[in-house]
């Protein structure tokens, strides 16, 4: 279970919870066709995921990765966040998508929420790390929040 007292991934998680509600919201609306009203939300989830993103590549994967975890490739995961931002760009940017369009942004955001469930459970593998190290990650993520880039400026 996720210790949510643990101040690092409570901090985490506030975010977290935020940008998988909004990708599943955006992903429901786009399966009702509901273009501009996932567009709308797709502005909210860019500035939400800002510092959340740049907090999981500066530091989550590489703590991970310098913990000795195995299971899951650093590469692999900011391939993913890749993908999902050519998702995201995809349904900022193109006013009518065509058929094919809306079908591979459908599908990026599909891909999206199975990766935001991944690495929810990957933050509580941190608590393993010193507490000085803990609040120090703690830091970073913070320091990303007060930059406040949106997803697509990172
Ligand atoms: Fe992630």
């Amino acid at each position: 279970m996720l210790d949510t007292k643990n101040p690092l991934i409570a901090e985490f998680l506030k975010d977290h919870q935020q940008f998988s509600r909004l990708i599943y919201e955006i992903s429901n609306l786009l399966k009702a066709n509901k273009i501009e009203k996932a567009r709308e939300r797709a502005k909210e989830l860019d500035a939400v995921a800002g510092p959340h993103i740049a907090y999981e590549e500066a530091e989550l994967y590489p703590r991970l990765a310098g913990l000795g975890e195995k299971a899951t490739s650093e590469e692999m995961l900011v391939g993913q966040h890749h993908e999902a931002i050519d998702a995201l760009r995809d349904l900022l940017n193109i006013p009518t998508p065509s058929e094919e369009q809306l079908k591979s942004i459908k599908a990026g955001f599909q891909d999206s929420l199975t990766h935001a469930e991944h690495c929810g459970s990957l933050i509580s593998l941190l608590t393993q790390l010193e507490a000085s190290e803990q609040t120090e990650s703690l830091e970073v993520l913070r320091d990303f929040r007060k930059q406040g880039k949106n997803w697509t400026d990172l």
